[in-house]
């Protein structure tokens, strides 16, 4: 039942007050996830509207990417940094359409064995474009979530990553997991972002048992490595 609140509160708010403008929550498959997710990655929102609309635009499908030269791929990337990411991202593009013609795989693990794509791109990609009901965990549902349940895993050390997963998988929308984890990531960079945020206001501060118990600045728990 209090999932079923939850779940209903934070969907509700995100229709209502998401960032739907966003353009790669246009539409959602696998390639234009794939781009945005990289992207955004290690940029900040507002920088990567502009890379990814312009991105798509010279390349708008995988098959376009796969064959396009590097240097165009590399100048698109220009000022996003890390350019590993980029190359990455062409040769995923290339498997795709080489070695599986065009086929996307589409469960999370199977498209963790993409170049360059970790566990959380391929949750969130398996989770926007195809409907699986996994987390897409990474620092803002660690934030999120340590702070609703009170989970106290240091988020440095990998192996709290299975803590995570094991408490937050049962709570995903199972009719919507894309716009759930996207919710999610709204929450995260609003009402409960890292430095001030904003609980009294959040849609579901009364499922935030951290802001209950006065701790909220206690989570997440992340040693100095
Ligand atoms: N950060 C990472 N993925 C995102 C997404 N799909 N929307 C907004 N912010 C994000």
């Amino acid at each position: 039942k209090e999932i079923q609140g939850f779940r209903k509160a934070l969907l509700d708010w995100y229709d209502q007050e998401g960032r739907h403008d966003l353009p790669w929550r246009k539409k959602r498959d696998a390639y234009g996830t794939l781009v945005s997710e990289l992207m955004l990655q290690q940029t900040r929102v507002d920088t990567v509207v502009d890379y990814y609309n312009r991105f798509m635009e010279a390349l708008p499908t995988v098959e376009a990417l796969a064959a396009a030269p590097e240097d165009q791929v590399l100048k698109l990337w220009e000022g996003l940094g890390y350019y590993s990411r980029a190359r990455n991202l062409q040769k995923a593009a290339k498997y795709v359409v080489n070695d599986l013609h065009g086929n996307w795989p589409q469960s999370s693990d199977d498209l963790a064995e993409l170049p360059g794509v970790g566990p959380y791109t391929a949750a969130a990609i398996a989770s926007m474009a195809f409907g699986e009901v996994v987390p897409a965990l990474d620092g803002n549902m660690y934030r999120v979530f340590s702070r609703l349940l009170e989970i106290d895993a240091d988020i440095a050390q990998p192996k709290s990553r299975k803590i995570f997963y094991q408490a937050v998988a049962p709570i995903v929308d199972p009719e919507q997991p894309g716009d759930f984890n996207q919710a999610i990531m709204d929450l995260g960079s609003s009402y409960m972002k890292t430095k001030n945020p904003d609980t009294l206001h959040s849609p579901v501060k009364e499922y935030n048992a951290a802001y209950r118990d006065g701790i909220e600045e206690q989570f997440p728990v992340k040693s100095k490595k």
